[in-house]
């Protein structure tokens, strides 16, 4: 499946990221900037956060009760923020487009 993430100034990265791997995951080993993931995916730095666009949101699934916790420390939490490290590729979620923050630039 592919994800494309859009940088803070509109650069468009749109890559293939293996089912199973996290969002965070597929910006990370694509060399994708503006995605830290400082903590190695434990829920635990919110270095990865994304702003998840409103035609794929609903399909990301539910904010967990840790990453709840940590987007209310983040800056600029909007609506449909969430932790990249928690959203799991699936088939599904093919053609995803994620928006970084300007605070991960
Ligand atoms: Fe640290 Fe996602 S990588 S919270």
């Amino acid at each position: 499946p592919q994800v494309t993430y859009i940088e803070h100034d509109g650069t468009e990265h749109r890559v293939a990221v293996e089912e199973g791997l996290s969002v965070m995951r597929g910006a990370v080993d694509n060399g994708v900037p503006g995605i830290d993931a400082d903590c190695g995916g434990q829920c635990a730095c919110a270095t990865c956060h994304v702003f998840v666009d409103e035609a794929w949101f609903a399909k990301t699934g539910d904010r967990g009760e840790q990453e709840e916790s940590m987007l209310s420390f983040a800056a600029a939490t909007q609506p449909n923020s969430r932790l990249s490290c928690q959203i799991e590729m699936t088939a599904e979620l093919d053609g995803l487009v994620v928006r970084l923050p300007e605070a991960q630039h």
